[in-house]
């Protein structure tokens, strides 16, 4: 029989896991039962001219969770964050700021705030890529977990949890915007990648050179987006929206040869 002392460290030790599991276990299915549902419309927003600026400073939480290249990108749907080039600097998000994949692909600036003993000097980028589902033990609704290995930029891993000052900041990337087409002739998907400015659509159109009018597709989940119209044979030009209410007309940016699961490059939003 184990001791009473012995069974009281087991449960404390039980208690201790359960505390410190952080929320990315459960983040593909929460992100996956929120984004089935039907996409609503959206509302016409007016051509914005100007660059997108940094946003105000706010207060929030921040974690550390690891994992593959593979799984930082997981509920929005990027494949590999690394191979994207979106590097380890991504962070998963929670609810209020994923907003049912609508917050993927916007960057932020962190930096750890109020914790002397843990804070480093300095801010780290990164970009929303995936998601955090509420987890109650954590204080407040703004909540950010960082890839493993960027996190001790801003603070020792040992803190755990560590309170942070965020901002909207204007996505950096390298190279043009991205169009990874998936799925079949009758159910076409568009993985709208590597998207600077503000990173964060809010609309997807495609047109075709020929009998294919400006269609809107309709959000699949996180950064995917959907179409049942017939796309196959026709060079197609797609127009991006932002958060920020810009646009971005990447003409003719896949032949007419295009093929399911290749990826093509537009010119990006600076
Ligand atoms: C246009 O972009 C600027 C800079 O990011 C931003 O401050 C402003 O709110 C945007 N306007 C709209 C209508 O989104």
């Amino acid at each position: 029989m184990a001791s009473p002392l012995g069974a009281l460290s087991a449960m404390l030790l039980l208690l201790v896991v359960a505390l410190a599991k952080n929320c990315e276990a459960t983040a593909m299915h929460s992100a996956i039962h929120a984004v089935r549902r039907h996409g609503h419309k959206l509302k016409p927003i007016k051509q914005n001219k100007s660059n997108f600026k940094s946003g105000p400073w706010r207060k929030a939480h921040a974690t550390f969770y690891g994992g593959g290249t593979d799984s930082f990108g997981g509920a929005c749907g990027y494949k590999d964050v690394v191979q994207q080039g979106y590097t380890l600097n991504t962070a998963a998000i929670s609810d209020v700021l994923f907003k049912k994949g609508k917050g993927c692909g916007g960057c932020f600036e962190l930096k750890c705030v109020n914790s002397p003993k843990w804070c480093k000097k300095g801010s780290l980028f990164v970009t929303a890529t995936n998601l955090c589902p509420s987890n109650p033990s954590l204080p407040g609704k703004e909540h950010f977990d960082i890839a493993q290995p960027v996190f001790n930029k801003i603070a020792d891993y040992i803190a755990g949890i560590i309170p942070i000052q965020y901002r909207r900041v204007p996505c950096n990337k390298k190279g043009g915007i991205r169009f990874t087409i998936m799925g079949n002739p009758w159910f076409n998907q568009v993985i709208v990648w590597n998207v600077g400015g503000a990173g964060d659509v809010v609309s997807l159109q495609v047109k075709g050179n020929d009998n294919v009018k400006w269609t809107k597709l309709e959000r699949d989940w996180g950064v995917t987006w959907k179409t049942s119209t017939h796309l196959v044979g026709e060079s197609l030009t797609f127009r991006v929206t932002t958060s920020d209410g810009r646009e971005l007309t990447s003409w003719h940016v896949a032949p007419k040869n295009w093929q399911f699961g290749q990826t093509y490059e537009g010119k990006n939003f600076k």
